[in-house]
């Protein structure tokens, strides 16, 4: 195996990993060595089944359940342990990416961290792209570096935003990212998130330290409305320059894990409606049961 960077700062890709077996210590200490370093690991040709992914995403935490009322429909395609991204609907149709119903996904246009709106101990997210378009068709993801963006921080900023609780909400996040019209009770039904609070530096187990600012934060504990959002799109502005930021051209089985602690990402538009992105996501947390965000939610009420 070998771990190779793709940006100065961070990201790298590992190849030569074998994931149709069980993983190996050796692969494990691999994938969690690269993965301190450098916050964003690509592991080439990946070549697995749903089954597989999970069995790998396993080693590394227990994973976050996606958040499905018992009655909601879910993509059949896939496992049941397994988020969508990508342009297919749950019959495996495109659905163009004008249509009004995409206002919702389109929030993973801004700069964010999965799951960040619930209060589980989210570690790391692992996209697998089953099936990806042309490099020219568009479809990349943007990553960021939260690490190197905080190190960069003046002092007097560094001394203001330690201990501070940023407030983050899915609903208003979405508002910020553009979505348009009422939200809806089925919707709130189906996706009752938010708000909670996580520190705006978080200190990874390591020792280095990042800024917590993405999409779903809105506010700042102690702080008004306006200074609360003032003082977080500061840091957003400080964070999404380009030098933080790495471009990934996926392809083919290429399985992208990124630490949701230090890192935020950001999802960008296919130029045409033609081509399929199939792309199947594991969500692991640091530690606790293997549950949903609604129902670990509902037993600590
Ligand atoms: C995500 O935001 O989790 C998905 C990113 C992508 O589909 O490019």
């Amino acid at each position: 195996m070998q771990v190779n960077p793709l940006h100065p700062l961070f990201a790298a890709e590992l190849v030569g990993a074998d994931l149709t077996r069980p993983p190996s210590p050796e692969l494990v200490r691999t994938v969690e060595d690269a993965m301190a370093r450098y916050g964003v690991v690509v592991v080439r040709d990946a070549e697995i089944t749903d089954a597989q992914q999970i069995e790998f995403s396993r080693a590394f935490g227990p994973l976050e359940i996606p958040s499905r009322p018992k009655d909601a429909p879910w993509p059949r395609r896939m496992a049941r342990e397994l988020f969508a991204a990508g342009n297919l609907d749950l019959d495996g149709h495109i659905i163009p990416y004008d249509r009004e119903g995409q206002n919702l996904s389109k929030g993973a246009e801004r700069f964010h961290t999965d799951s960040s709106f619930h209060a589980m101990p989210t570690k790391w997210s692992l996209l697998l792209g089953v099936e990806t378009p042309p490099p020219s068709a568009g479809g990349d993801t943007l990553f960021l570096d939260a690490r190197a963006a905080y190190d960069d921080l003046p002092q007097q900023m560094k001394d203001r935003i330690e201990g501070l609780v940023g407030i983050h909400d899915f609903w208003q996040g979405r508002r910020l990212a553009g979505l348009k019209g009422e939200i809806s009770e089925e919707q709130k039904r189906r996706m009752p998130f938010g708000p909670v609070g996580h520190l705006l530096v978080r200190t990874l187990p390591y020792g280095r330290k990042a800024l917590f600012v993405g999409g779903h934060c809105t506010g700042v504990q102690g702080l008004n409305e306006a200074e609360g959002l003032a003082l977080v799109e500061e840091l957003y502005a400080h964070a999404t320059q380009d030098k933080y930021v790495y471009r990934h051209p996926w392809r083919r089985w290429d399985m992208t894990i990124w630490d949701n602690r230090c890192t935020m990402h950001a999802a960008t538009p296919l130029f045409s409606d033609a081509y399929r992105r199939d792309m199947r996501r594991t969500t692991i947390n640091e530690s606790g049961p293997e549950t949903s965000a609604v129902e670990w939610m509902t037993a600590a009420a």
